[in-house]
């Protein structure tokens, strides 16, 4: 089921050249299977900081740690063979200085084997982001709706609503892109923006509630296959998952009840 090194994976390049020939696909990915299980569809799978609120209930992307962030990319890779994977720095593991960003990616990088990682922030992390590139550290940045600024944006916030936001959000792409980063997830933002920002850059543009003309798409699996109750407006349900499971555990707890289940054809016998 899982990597058997027999299938080239997709690498930076790989995706950088899709620009302009077709858009990008890609999704997040936390464990092995489900990994597995995207594989063939996907140029990408990102190992997403999201893992805290959807794996483990967290109220935010803020308490989960570069350890947790690691053993899932390491699942993932053992998972997916042919898909390039990513890994999001979590909060606090690069923001206190470009050496610490290092000290952190390289481990990533090294002890996952993952192709890149991605950190959030534009302008302000720029340093960082040529430091990195620069000491072979390909990156992804992520401007925008930027999860683990909550506290300081004031709430999850589309943006590029104003003119201060707009004015801010294209110099934080520039500055990206001048940094080296190969590539810039624009989140949460209003429309026209993304679509002139993609325009104007040469790096690929991956979009999450941004715009169709992003060079490529990417959504929280679970969001897209309908785990959880949900309405927000970027996301398209491409199934009921969360639905499909609750039928079968409630079938599930009334066939034990009623001992219907196991039947013969699950019972173990001796020989005779
Ligand atoms: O953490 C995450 O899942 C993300 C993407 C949805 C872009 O950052």
């Amino acid at each position: 089921m899982y990597a058997d090194n027999k299938v080239r994976r997709n690498t930076v390049r790989d995706i950088t050249k899709l620009k302009g020939e077709r858009p990008v696909v890609s999704l997040t990915a936390y464990t092995a299977p489900m990994a597995a299980q995207l594989d063939q569809y996907v140029d990408f799978l990102l190992v997403g900081d999201s893992l805290a609120m959807v794996l483990y209930g967290m109220e935010s992307t803020i308490g989960v740690s570069l350890d947790t962030m690691i053993e899932h990319t390491k699942a993932v890779m053992r998972g997916a063979q042919k898909a390039m994977v990513i890994l999001d720095m979590p909060f606090g593991s690069f923001e206190q200085s470009k050496e610490q960003a290092f000290e952190n990616a390289s481990r990533a990088l090294r002890e996952t084997g993952c192709a890149a990682v991605k950190l959030e922030g534009g302008a302000a992390m720029a340093e960082t982001i040529q430091f990195l590139v620069e000491r072979n550290v390909p990156v992804m940045a992520h401007i925008g709706l930027r999860p683990q600024a909550v506290h300081v944006m004031g709430g999850y916030r589309t943006q590029g609503k104003n003119q201060e936001e707009r004015a801010q959000m294209i110099e934080d792409a520039f500055a990206i892109q001048k940094a080296g980063a190969f590539s810039v997830v624009l989140e949460g933002v209003a429309e026209p923006l993304a679509a002139e920002i993609t325009e104007k850059l040469d790096i690929t543009t991956i979009g999450i509630g941004a715009s169709p003309d992003c060079d490529g798409q990417i959504l929280v699996v679970e969001d897209m296959l309908g785990y959880f109750p949900s309405n927000a407006k970027f996301v398209k349900r491409y199934a009921e998952v969360g639905q499909a499971i609750d039928q079968a555990v409630k079938q599930y707890a009334d066939d034990v009840k009623s001992r219907i289940f196991p039947a013969p054809e699950h019972t173990y016998h001796a020989k005779k």
